[in-house]
């Protein structure tokens, strides 16, 4: 017996960060939007203990030992009920990795709901937030999907509406770039100013309960741009190559490197991606809508 699951990635489409808190993390008042590139996660039975294994376009880069988010979602179920996380975890891997689309957290939240599954555990919606809450603060919403407001460090959610589904392309940088590096580099760059309190954008969820691309794009904000950009220049030049061709507007997602362009439909969300495949920093490019459900049972 086997359990396949199906994990959305994310782009911010609001991340409005606060100064560091006294344990290193950030405020946040975070709008997510689950959209559609994928990870499966698959959980089968292995007497021999717990096993990861990978593929797909980055599986070179994911680690296949207990840091493995999957492998830690594992881990704290089977210890919450008591039990040894027999199980082999394999993943295929769509969603960017260090990409700061929550590739990681979707396999986190992937596994728990496979195991979850698998082994009968039974775990109500709360417990598995907590889990998912412990593991990472984008791993809540990888469960959850849709679109949601994250405050604290991203982890504490409520869903949102959304009138329509909005058209997003996504380039692919050449290289990752590192979630807790981006933040030092945000704190870098704000010292000796006063960093306001992270507060969601009214005009934001206004468009988001819309449906309207163009409120939507006129909206959308990233504070830790500066910072992905200080780190990686080049980025720069892909957002730049995205407007030129016609998106609606361009901004880097989460952390970086990936960076999001939001267009008015399919037909836009090809010219742009045409246009991107030529920008130097970028790898590959893929289109996606959004909004789409969280963790789905295949
Ligand atoms: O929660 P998660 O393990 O995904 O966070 C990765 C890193 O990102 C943290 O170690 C921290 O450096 C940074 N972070 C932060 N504030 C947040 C979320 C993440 O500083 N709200």
């Amino acid at each position: 017996m086997s359990v396949t699951v199906r994990v959305p990635a994310k782009v911010n489409v609001q991340l409005a960060v606060g100064a560091a808190r006294p344990d290193g993390f950030h405020d946040l008042a975070n709008v997510f939007l689950a959209v559609g590139l994928y990870d499966e996660v698959t959980a089968t039975p292995s007497p021999d203990g717990l096993r990861i294994t990978c593929d797909g376009p980055d599986a070179a880069q994911v680690p296949l030992d207990r840091t493995n988010l999957a492998a830690r979602a594992a881990i704290a179920l089977a210890e919450r009920y008591g039990r040894t996380p027999d199980v082999h975890l394999h993943i295929a891997k769509d969603i960017p990795v260090a990409g700061g689309m929550a590739g990681g957290s979707a396999d986190g939240a992937g596994a728990l709901l496979a195991c979850d599954t698998l082994w009968g555990t039974g775990a109500s919606r709360e417990e598995l937030l907590d889990i998912c809450a412990e593991l990472g603060s984008d791993v809540p919403f990888s469960l959850v999907g849709g679109a949601a407001l994250g405050t604290g460090r991203g982890e504490k959610l409520r869903p949102l509406d959304v009138g329509g589904t909005f058209h997003w392309v996504f380039a692919m940088a050449t290289r990752g770039l590192s979630t807790p590096a981006v933040f030092r580099e945000f704190d870098r760059l704000a010292e000796g100013t006063r960093v306001p309190e992270p507060i969601a954008s009214e005009p934001l969820l206004a468009a988001l309960a819309k449906g309207d691309p163009d409120a939507l794009a006129a909206a959308v904000s990233n504070d830790l741009q500066p910072a992905a950009l200080s780190l990686f220049p080049e980025l720069a030049d892909t957002l730049d190559a995205g407007r030129a061709a016609g998106a609606l507007t361009a901004l880097v997602s989460g952390s970086g490197p990936t960076t999001a362009f939001l267009v008015r439909d399919a037909a836009g969300a090809q010219k742009v991606a045409e246009a991107l495949a030529s920008a130097p920093a970028c790898r590959t490019v893929r289109t996606a809508v959004g909004p789409v459900p969280g963790v789905t049972a295949l």
